[in-house]
């Protein structure tokens, strides 16, 4: 499977595609498929995507935040897989490559990872798990009702 994937920067033509496995995964959560678009275009975030035999199966969208003067805090807005192709390593390689590059940067001081999952999705909390992160706090109900969940990741060069 790993032959083929490419993981590499966000395109303008990955729009469509973004936004329609946006519906397909986040429409239990909210109107993503609609969100997702609009986020991508906010400066400092940036969006990563997997592309399999030139076929767009996965994304993440990590913004950089700050939080006070020179301290800031990237979040991970949104991390999807094309459910055809989820359970293959493609979430796991999306965040690895995610937290790798904001390890390696050296231009801003950034304190943790932070991101917002659903109470009902163990999935996406059990891929964070793995990669790190622990529960950090509750913030408010997804508009699909879910309880939102706090999940944060220390930088491991702090
Ligand atoms: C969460 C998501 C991105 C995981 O992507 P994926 O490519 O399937 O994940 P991976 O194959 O890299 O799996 C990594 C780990 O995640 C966890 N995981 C992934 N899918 C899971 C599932 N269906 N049930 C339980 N754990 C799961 C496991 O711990 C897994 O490790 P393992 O393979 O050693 O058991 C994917 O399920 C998805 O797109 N879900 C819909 C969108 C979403 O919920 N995003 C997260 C909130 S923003």
């Amino acid at each position: 499977m790993n032959a083929k994937l490419k993981i590499r920067t966000f395109y303008k033509n990955d729009r469509q595609a973004i936004e329609e496995l946006s519906g397909e995964v986040f429409s239990i959560y909210g109107n993503y498929r609609k969100y997702l678009p609009e986020w991508i275009d906010v400066p400092d975030v940036l969006t990563i995507v997997a592309e399999l035999d030139s076929l767009l199966v996965g994304f993440i969208v990590v913004g950089i935040f700050q939080e006070v003067e020179s301290s800031f805090y990237a979040d991970i807005l949104a991390i999807a897989v094309h459910p055809l192709f989820q359970r293959q390593g493609m979430g796991r390689t999306l965040l690895t490559e995610v937290i790798s590059m904001i390890e390696q940067q050296t231009t801003l001081k950034i304190k943790d990872i932070r991101l917002t999952v659903a109470d009902s999705n163990l999935a996406g909390q059990s891929l964070f798990k793995k990669l790190g992160f622990t529960f950090s706090g509750r913030e408010g109900l997804y508009e699909g009702g879910q309880t939102a969940l706090r999940m944060s990741r220390p930088l491991s060069k702090l």
